[in-house]
């Protein structure tokens, strides 16, 4: 338990285990059933049909026995064993054809989920996947999904049918005969009784076993990942350890599965069993004394195990039932968190759109205070207060301490994380007034972490341009980022990168990405320490390169080294959650203590390479 993550207990606090109710969660699934609706309903039907068809074998048999048998007429028995044939056939084409209606429409609703369920993750907000482990959707999207499209296919159906069908075979035992009948409905009362113990208990388990699974899939998942790491630090057998124990947890919370299962089929099993042989004894008494015929004491007993497949079977039926509850409950869970909301969720005083376009527009920070949504609330936020206005045209260089807030603040511009306080300003509009398509059309970023798709280097690129843009804006932005090393690869633009395909060294990762910040000819530009992985030479390249795509855009740009920072016009200094400096490069030098003692640090760093 101690790796269960955060949402999972909010979600154990606020639906607590005990006192929900599986049909309500079930009853959610119902928009994506409704489209088949009709093909269940027909499906259903049918299989009543075929469950009942096998009830009547036993009046059959019984119609035998006291005719053609007592009788000892030849040609009768054989007329009976075909229509016993000609029912057996009916029952298995019925199921067959259930089976046939059920099987696509269902694949399909597991598809609609799955789509939504996808097209939901990318609306969430980045504060959400940060909370998140990807373990725990990972599952959502699979496991879960399929114990979804097995309850629709099965208990769905069978509790209908199974109940039905056990309603009609104890009326034609109860109309065979009463007393015999009353017998059988005895163990009635302490199966039902079990039942609901298991159940409530069994939905518990279900949940961990479930939440499990999201956890050993988040550690696999992490394993793979970092498997450098992972090797290059020797750290297989913690690695190892700690999936062993995880997987341990889980075999136990299965085992206890399998434990309540094996209890309720005990009880489902033995005492109907008991009622049976009860029967039996009574009913051979009763046809002893000639007050029952032979072939009615055959026809109760060949209807009671007829139902005895019904009655066992609805053990497993609530079992997959409550594992589909818990499975709705989990996807839900995920498709209730809010998208990102397209405007700010608080009205901030003074804003408005246009306030402030007199000033020549460019991109300007306005009292702008963050602290991240999970962040203890009685901290100090990130950002407290940062002021700060790039020109239009202008490129200004971000320059702080590790961990001072320049990542974030970057990222608060394409409005990955809501401001908590202030505004942010493209142009003098707002960026929360404007729809979230047109922001991040007009801002392009690349962060510090270069992220490539399983994609070819081309698709790559070109993610960061209109549809639109093609080989001409391609060649150009590579140009740009001095990402010429993509010419040389195997096929060139269309070589397979990211995960499926070759490996690229972090430079040239990092040159990808600025390429496909600068591909689309975004007006204004965030760069995130775009530079980093890069030798001094290479960094000298793409910093003349972007030296001219900076001159024609507004930009961002957070620097480290001194040479990127004389790329920019100014330099602005980011200290304790504020802007404390701004100015050039040889200003803030002379003036601000902090940023000679920054500087001076990379400056000699800087100096050791280039030796
Ligand atoms: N997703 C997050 N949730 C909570 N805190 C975060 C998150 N990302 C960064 N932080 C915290 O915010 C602070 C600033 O981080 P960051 O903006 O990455 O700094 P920088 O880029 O200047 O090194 C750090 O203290 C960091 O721990
Ligand atoms: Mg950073």
């Amino acid at each position: 338990m101690a790796t269960t993550p955060a949402p999972t207990e909010e979600a154990a606090g606020t639906g607590s285990a005990a006192n929900r109710s599986a049909v309500r969660s079930l009853l959610r699934l119902w928009p994506y059933v409704r489209p088949v609706r009709a093909r269940l309903s027909i499906a259903a039907v049918i299989a009543v049909v075929a469950s009942c068809t096998g009830l009547v074998i036993p009046l059959a048999l019984k119609w035998i026995v006291d005719g053609p048998v007592a009788d000892r007429d030849t040609g009768g028995v054989w007329l009976g064993a075909l229509y016993l044939l000609l029912l057996g056939i009916a029952e298995a084409v019925l199921f067959g054809l259930r089976r046939w209606l059920v099987a696509r429409p269902l694949a399909g609703v597991e598809a609609a989920m799955r789509a939504d369920l996808y097209r939901h993750l990318q609306r969430l907000p980045v504060a959400f996947h940060d909370r998140w482990p990807s373990g725990q959707l990972l599952s959502r999207g699979t496991t879960d999904l399929m114990l979804l499209r097995m309850f629709l296919a099965f208990p769905l159906t069978f509790l209908l049918v199974n109940s039905v069908t056990i309603l009609v075979g104890f009326l034609i035992m109860l109309a065979q005969d009463w007393t015999l009948g009353l017998v059988l409905l005895a163990p009635a009362v302490p199966v039902v009784i079990v039942c609901w113990l298991f159940e409530k208990r069994y939905s518990q388990v279900a949940r961990q076993a479930q939440d499990q699974v999201g956890d050993l899939t988040t550690l696999v998942e992490e394993s793979v990942l970092g498997i450098r790491i992972i090797k290059g630090f020797g750290r297989h057998r913690s690695q190892a350890l700690a999936f062993r124990a995880l997987s341990r947890e889980l075999r136990g919370t299965e085992l206890v599965k399998a434990r309540l299962l094996a209890g309720i089929f005990a009880v489902i099993t033995t005492l109907p069993e008991l009622a049976v042989g009860a029967a039996l004894v009574l009913g051979s008494v009763q046809v002893a004394d000639g007050s029952l015929s032979a072939g009615t004491l055959v026809a109760f007993l060949s209807t009671a195990l007829a139902l005895r497949w019904p009655v066992e079977s609805i053990g497993f039926l609530l079992a997959m039932s409550q594992e589909a509850a818990t499975a709705t409950e989990r996807y839900f869970e995920v498709m209730d968190a809010a998208p990102e909301p397209e405007t700010a969720p608080v009205p901030r005083p003074g804003g408005g759109p246009g306030a402030g376009a007199g000033d020549g527009g460019g991109l300007r920070f306005e009292g702008v205070r963050f602290r991240y949504p999970d962040a203890d609330p009685g901290g100090v936020p990130v950002l407290d207060g940062v002021d700060l206005h790039v020109r239009h045209g202008e490129t200004m260089a971000l320059v702080g301490g590790t961990g001072s807030g320049k990542t974030t603040l970057t990222a608060l511009v394409p409005r990955l994380h809501e401001v908590t306080e202030g505004r942010i300003t493209l142009d003098g509009v707002d960026i929360t007034d404007m729809p979230r398509q047109t922001l991040r059309a007009l801002v392009a970023v690349a962060f510090e972490e270069p992220t490539l798709f399983s994609a070819s280097v081309g698709e790559n690129v070109l993610m960061g341009a209109a549809d639109t843009a093609g080989e001409a804006d391609l060649r150009r932005a590579l140009d740009i980022a001095q990402a010429d090393f993509v010419h040389a690869l195997p096929h060139g633009t269309d070589t397979q990168v990211g995960e499926q395909g070759l490996s690229l060294s972090g430079g040239q990762r990092q040159r990808l990405a600025l390429a496909r910040a600068v591909v689309g000819n975004p007006r204004f530009l965030v760069l995130d320490d775009p530079l980093s992985a890069l030798d001094v030479h290479t960094e000298a390249l793409v910093e003349a390169a972007l030296r001219r795509v900076l001159a024609g855009t507004t930009a961002l740009v957070v620097a480290h080294r001194p040479s990127t920072v004389l790329l920019a016009d100014r330099v602005a200094l980011l200290s304790g959650g504020r802007v404390t400096a701004v100015g050039t490069h040889h200003e803030l030098l002379r003036t601000s203590a902090e940023y000679a003692w920054l500087m001076s640090g990379r400056t000699e760093t800087t100096e050791r390479e280039n030796r």
